[in-house]
C-alpha cells in the first residue's frame, strides 16, 4: 500500500470511514502504520508522554521532534502534525513559518490547528500556499482557559450555532477535514451532514466519516483520567507492570541473568585468531 494523501483523505467524506490515530513515536508508529489512514501527532503528547496538566506548554520544537520521529515510522498512513499552541493564533503569516518549519522539518504531508471563524483567515491563507490543514472545532483543548475546562460542547442553542459557524467558517477557507471533539451526538452528525469535507470524530458522532483517537488511551498506557469517548482495547500499562515486576523478582532471586544471557569469554564456534 502507498501512502495516503490528503486529497484521498478529503474524496472519503461520505464513504468508508477514516480510520485515524495518534502517534508520538517511531516505534509506536511502525506498529499502528499499517491499520490507519491517517497518523496524528497531536500535542496531547504534553499530557500522554511528559506529563503536562494542559497541552498550553507544547513548543513547536517538541512538535516537530515528535513528527520527524513519526513519520520516520510510517510509510502508508497520511501523517498530521498539531500546530501547538501559541505557534500560530497570532496572524496568517505567523502561522505559514510555524507551518513550514513543521512540513520541512518533519515530511508530513498536513498540519492541524484549533479554532473556528477566528482562524478562517489564517486556514485559508496556508492552503493557498501549499499547506493542507485538518481543522478542530468543538471541544479545543488548547482553549480550555475561557473554556473553562473540558466540558462537552454544543448543549444550548448559542454554542452549538457558534460551532456550526466555526465549521463552515474553516471548511470554507479550504481545510481538508474537520475534528470534532467533545461535541453532542445530533449536532456533530448534523455537521456531518452539511458539511463538504469529511468530518473525523473524537466524542463526535457515529455518523462523522471517520474517527480518532489517543492511542495511549485504547491501549491502556494513559490512565490519569479517561474520556467518555474513549473504549479500551487493551491493558498494556498492566502488561508493563507484570513485566517490571517479573524482572526486578529474576534480579532479586538471582534468576536473571541467566547463562544465554552473558558473554562467554571466547564466542562459541569462532576460533582464536578470528573475530
Ligand atoms: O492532540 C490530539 O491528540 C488531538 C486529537 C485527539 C484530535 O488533537
Ligand atoms: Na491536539
Amino acid at each position: 500500500r502507498r501512502r495516503v494523501t490528503v486529497p484521498e483523505l478529503s474524496a472519503r467524506k461520505g464513504g468508508t470511514p477514516i480510520v485515524s490515530l495518534t502517534a508520538y513515536t517511531t516505534p509506536m508508529a511502525r506498529q499502528l502504520d499499517a491499520h490507519v489512514d491517517m497518523l496524528l501527532v497531536g500535542d496531547s503528547l504534553g499530557m500522554v508522554l511528559y506529563g503536562m496538566e494542559s497541552t498550553l506548554s507544547v513548543t513547536l520544537d517538541m512538535m516537530i521532534a515528535h513528527g520527524a520521529a513519526v513519520t520516520r515510522g510510517a510509510s502508508q498512513a497520511c501523517v498530521v502534525v498539531d500546530l501547538p499552541f501559541g505557534s500560530y493564533q497570532e496572524s496568517p503569516e505567523v502561522a505559514f513559518r510555524a507551518a513550514a518549519r513543521v512540513m520541512a522539518e518533519t515530511g508530513c504531508a498536513a498540519v492541524k490547528l484549533e479554532g473556528g471563524v477566528e482562524m478562517a483567515s489564517t486556514v485559508a491563507f496556508l492552503t493557498k500556499r501549499g499547506i493542507p490543514v485538518l481543522g478542530h472545532i468543538g471541544l479545543t483543548p488548547q482553549s480550555v482557559n475561557t473554556l473553562g475546562g473540558y466540558r462537552a460542547r454544543g448543549r444550548g442553542g448559542q454554542e452549538s450555532n457558534a460551532i456550526a459557524a466555526d465549521a463552515f467558517a474553516i471548511a470554507d477557507a479550504g481545510a481538508f477535514a474537520i475534528v470534532i471533539e467533545g461535541t453532542v451526538e445530533p449536532l456533530a452528525r448534523q455537521l456531518t451532514n452539511d458539511l463538504a469535507v469529511p468530518t473525523i470524530g473524537i466524542g463526535g458522532s457515529p455518523a462523522c466519516d471517520g474517527q480518532i483517537l489517543v492511542t495511549e488511551d485504547i491501549v491502556g498506557l494513559f490512565n490519569d483520567f479517561t474520556p467518555k469517548f474513549v473504549k479500551r482495547y487493551a491493558d498494556l500499562g498492566e502488561q508493563v507492570s507484570a513485566a517490571a515486576r517479573a524482572y526486578a523478582d529474576d534480579v532479586r532471586a538471582r534468576r536473571f541473568p541467566g547463562p544465554e544471557h552473558v558473554f562467554a569469554a571466547r564466542p562459541s564456534g569462532v576460533k582464536p585468531g578470528g573475530s
